[in-house]
């Protein structure tokens, strides 16, 4: 992949399936992450240079035990050095190869997280939709397919699951969808939702099944609230059935997105949220990814948005921690490793994320879930590029979602695909 002709970015993965990332600075340098911990390395000079060479698949003799000799110190706080040493030998980084493991790179050590768009109709308009719902959108899924989902689901790990949109609550079948996903024994089942259409009737016909509720809030103030939904009336409707589901003794959690509009409002909006007796952890804030209506927002990198979170829980707030949380809540210790996400959106694709929209690995319509994401194959390697690196860091939310949709090539422009469950992205 030629890191000492042109320096881009690279990804790699280890045995284990974590991933790790490269991106290269400016002075010729590298930084070595490992993706979704703080963990990285800055590498200056002649471990610079190795590391690039060795990752790029054009290692001399001598780096690679130069390289082990170089890393030692690091390798006592960073021992997953040693083991990307060990991965990068011989094969370069996964651009690097072609029909690298799509289901290793997707699942890690099995999907933990999955993300359902039963509709993309909404009773809202948001201006940064990156679903574009709208009250004229109509995919759905049947319940009958999302029944098959999650049956598909059970065959790829435990994971918890996201009934999304779209509103999910103005589906008509939510409440059997819910009920289902518990009586198949799923641990976490959340609704994401803007709470508008839950009325006491469907509170009650949700209550005996206990999902928890997320819901938006992007102000404490209404105008602004409210020109973000385009919905007037919207804040206070939301914040109602907040204390509604709160009082039927269900868990409830909140998430701002951050966007132009509503810039400085995130501690207004957590100090409101606390009122109503909501704690840190369960408000989650980020800010708005460059995908479908939120593509024309700016840029607004995470990492140096300097959101106003002194008193919640900052991360992303689309992605919540229980990835890993249907192991925690049955009270056992969570699994180490990487866990895997997948978006299934009202129209029966498949995605690996819910922002990575330009990837589509299958359809559900067409092979189930888990023989899609089986049988996907990267048909060429993408050439590492900093600019589509640069797009999939600013359109994604998570540190292993990005590199995921930079090994798959997104980014790269439209993907090809074959019918059945065998896809290829270009
Ligand atoms: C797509 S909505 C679907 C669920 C429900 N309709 C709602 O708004 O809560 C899920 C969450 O994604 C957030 N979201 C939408 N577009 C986004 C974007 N471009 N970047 C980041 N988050 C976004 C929304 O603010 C909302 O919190
Ligand atoms: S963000 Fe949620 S409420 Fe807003 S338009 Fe999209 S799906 Fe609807």
């Amino acid at each position: 992949m030629g890191f000492d002709s042109s320096p881009a970015p690279g990804v790699a993965l280890l045995p284990d399936h974590r991933l790790v990332t490269f991106e290269p600075l400016a002075d010729g340098g590298l930084v070595v992450a490992l993706t979704d911990t703080e963990q990285h390395v800055e590498l200056h000079g002649a471990p610079a240079h190795r590391m690039a060479r060795l990752l790029g698949g054009t290692s001399r003799p001598g780096d690679r035990a130069a390289l082990r000799a170089l890393l030692a110190p690091w390798a006592r706080a960073h021992p997953w050095l040693m083991e990307l040493l060990e991965a990068a030998s011989g094969q370069g980084c996964l651009e690097g190869r072609a029909n690298a493991s799509a289901e290793a790179l997707i699942l890690g050590d099995g999907l933990g997280m999955l993300f359902i768009e039963v509709t993309d109709r909404c009773n809202e308009r948001c201006i940064h939709c990156y679903a574009e719902a709208a009250p004229e959108c109509a995919n759905r899924l049947s319940l009958d397919e999302i029944g098959r989902v999650l049956i598909a689901a059970r065959r790829l790990g435990r994971p918890a699951v996201q009934f999304t949109g779209g509103d999910p609550l103005i589906h008509p079948d939510i409440v059997a969808a819910v009920a289902m996903a518990r009586d198949m024994g799923f641990d976490t089942i959340e609704l994401y939702t803007n709470g508008l259409a839950l009325n006491d009737a469907m509170l009650e016909r949700l209550e005996p099944h206990r999902p928890r509720l997320a819901f938006s809030v992007y102000s404490h103030d209404d105008a602004t609230h409210d020109a973000i939904t385009r919905v007037p009336g919207s804040l206070q409707r939301t914040l109602r059935a907040m204390r509604r589901a709160r009082a039927a003794g269900l868990a409830v959690r909140a998430g701002i997105i951050v966007m132009p509009e509503n810039r400085g409002h995130e501690a207004g909006a957590i100090r409101m949220l606390r009122d109503m007796g909501l704690e840190a952890r369960d408000i989650g804030v980020d800010v708005v990814r460059s995908a479908g209506r939120g593509r024309f927002m700016g840029d607004y990198a995470p990492e140096t948005a300097e959101l106003e979170t002194a008193d919640a829980g900052h991360r992303p707030a689309n992605h919540r921690s229980d990835e890993r949380a249907s192991d925690d809540s049955r009270g056992e210790a969570a699994e180490p490793g990487r866990r895997g996400k997948l978006c299934v959106a009202a129209n029966g694709d498949v995605h690996p994320c819910i922002f990575s929209r330009e990837i589509t690995l299958g359809n559900i319509r067409e092979a189930p879930l888990d023989a899609i994401v089986r049988g996907f194959r990267v048909r060429a390697p993408a050439k590492p590029s900093t600019a589509r690196w640069a797009a999939c860091r600013g359109a994604l939310s998570c540190a292993d979602c990005q590199a995921i949709a930079y090994a798959l090539g997104a980014g790269a422009g439209p993907e090809r695909q074959t019918a059945g469950a065998e896809h290829v992205a270009a």
